[in-house]
C-alpha cells in the first residue's frame, strides 16, 4: 500500500524521519514552554488541533502522547500549575485509538486530558478557543496545528487561535506542496486563503526548490508579523534536500522566541534554521563556525552609540539567535575595538547580563599614522 492510501484507509499510519524530527522540535520547545509557563500561571493549555491516533504503526508516540509524556516526565513537573491537553481529530476511528493510547499513561491530578468528539478544526476552534481559556482571555494557550492539507487550516483560523495575549501558535507550513502547486491553475484562491493575502506571490520569483521553500515561510511569517506577533521558523528536512516543511511558531511574547532560539539551534548547531533526520541533535561539530552573520550585521549598525544588554539580547533573539550567540559576536567585534564594555567596569565574565556596550565604526578605530 502507497503512502496516500495508508494515510486515507488506515487508522494508524507508519512513521517517518520528519515526523520523528517534528517531534523532537515539539518535545524541546515544549520542555521550555512548560518550565516557563507552568511555574508562572496556575493552569495553561495545549490544544493539539489535528492530533491524528496518538501512535504509530511501527511504534512511535503521536503529537498528543509526545505533549503529556513531556509533562509527565519534565524534571520540574511537581512545581507546575494544571495543563489541559484539549485533542482534536476529524476521524472517528482515530479519535477511539487515541483515547485507548491515553489509557496507557498514567494519570496526574496536574495534567487534565481531554479528548473531544470527531470534528474539523477549523469548525470548532471558536469553541476550543473558549474550552482552552476557561473564561480568562489570559490564560496562555498554546496551539498545535498540524494538517495533511493546505485547505483545513486557513490563515484566518491561524489568526483567531492568536486572539488571547498569550496564545502561541506551533504551525505546520506545508512548504513543499506550495512549491510544486503555487503555479498550478485555479490554486491561487487556495494559497490566498492559506496566506490570508496575496503576499505568497512573491516567493514565486524564486526558481530554485529551496531558496523558494525558504521564500514561502519567510512570507508566512511577515504576515504574522503584520499582526504585530513574533514569529520562528524552522525547516524539517531528509540530509540534505530541501525542507518539506517547515514549523512555524508565532506568539506575542519575546520569551516565546527565548524558548525557540535554543530549539533550532539545539537541531541544526551550523545555522539554527532547519534540520534532518540525521542531523538533528547531532554534537555541534560546527559551533564556532555557526552563521552568525545577521547578528554581527546588526550589531555592527549601532556605531556610534550605546546599548543595553537587555535590547542587544532582545535584537539577538528576533533574529534566532541565543545570548550565545550575542556573546561570541560581541567578542569577535571587541578584538577588533568595535565593541567594548562600559559599564560595569569590574566584572568576572566579559558581557554580564545588565552591562552596557559602546560601539565603534572601523573608521573610529583606523591607525591616523598609517
Ligand atoms: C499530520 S496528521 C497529525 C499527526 C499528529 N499531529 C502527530 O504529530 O502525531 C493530521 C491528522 O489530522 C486529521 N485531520 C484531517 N483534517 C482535519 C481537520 N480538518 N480537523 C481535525 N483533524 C483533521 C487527520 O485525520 C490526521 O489524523
Amino acid at each position: 500500500m502507497g503512502r496516500v492510501e495508508e494515510l486515507r484507509d488506515q487508522t494508524v499510519w507508519k512513521s517517518d524521519p520528519h515526523t520523528q524530527v517534528k517531534h523532537l522540535v515539539y518535545r524541546h520547545y515544549l520542555q521550555c514552554w512548560m518550565a516557563k509557563i507552568l511555574q508562572t500561571f496556575p493552569e495553561a493549555t495545549i490544544v493539539d488541533a489535528f492530533s491524528g491516533p496518538g501512535v504509530y504503526s511501527d511504534g512511535p508516540a503521536g503529537s498528543s502522547i509526545v505533549v503529556a509524556k513531556t509533562f509527565l516526565e519534565h524534571t520540574a513537573h511537581r512545581r507546575f500549575g494544571r495543563l489541559n491537553l484539549i485533542c482534536l481529530e476529524e476521524r472517528p476511528d482515530r479519535v477511539e485509538e487515541l483515547q485507548r493510547q491515553f489509557t496507557e499513561l498514567p494519570q496526574s491530578p496536574q495534567l487534565k486530558v481531554s479528548i473531544q468528539p470527531p470534528g474539523a478544526f477549523a469548525e470548532q476552534q471558536a469553541r476550543l478557543a473558549s474550552l482552552a481559556h476557561l473564561g480568562r482571555p489570559e490564560t496562555p494557550v498554546l496551539w498545535l496545528i498540524d494538517p495533511f492539507d493546505l485547505k483545513s487550516a486557513p490563515f484566518t483560523s491561524i489568526r483567531q487561535c492568536l486572539g488571547g495575549p498569550r496564545d502561541e501558535v506551533l504551525f505546520t507550513l506545508f512548504t513543499n506542496e506550495l512549491h510544486r502547486f503555487c503555479q498550478r491553475d485555479g490554486f491561487d484562491k487556495t494559497m490566498t486563503g492559506y496566506f490570508g493575502g496575496t503576499h505568497w506571490q512573491t516567493a514565486i520569483a524564486e526558481r530554485r526548490a529551496g531558496t523558494r521553500k525558504e521564500a514561502f515561510a519567510a512570507a508566512y511569517q511577515q504576515g504574522l508579523q503584520d499582526l504585530g506577533l513574533f514569529t520562528g521558523g524552522f525547516g524539517i528536512k531528509i540530509s540534505n534536500q530541501s525542507a518539506r516543511y517547515h514549523l512555524i511558531l508565532a506568539t506575542h511574547s519575546e520569551a516565546g522566541l527565548k524558548c525557540w532560539a535554543p530549539v533550532t539551534w539545539k537541531l541544526d548547531s551550523y545555522s539554527g534554521q532547519g534540520a534532518s533526520a540525521d542531523t538533528a541533535d547531532a554534537p555541534s561539530l560546527f559551533d564556532e563556525a555557526s552563521v552568525v552573520d545577521r547578528l554581527d550585521v546588526a550589531l555592527r549598525a549601532h556605531a556610534g552609540t550605546e546599548q543595553r544588554w537587555e535590547t542587544l539580547s532582545s535584537e539577538a533573539a528576533r533574529l534566532n539567535h541565543m545570548d550565545k550567540h550575542l556573546r561570541k559576536v560581541l567578542d569577535h567585534l571587541a578584538a577588533q575595538g568595535l565593541a567594548i564594555r562600559v559599564d560595569p567596569v569590574k566584572a568576572r565574565t566579559a558581557w554580564p547580563e545588565g552591562s552596557t556596550v559602546r560601539f565603534y565604526a572601523p573608521d573610529d578605530v583606523a591607525d591616523e599614522a598609517s
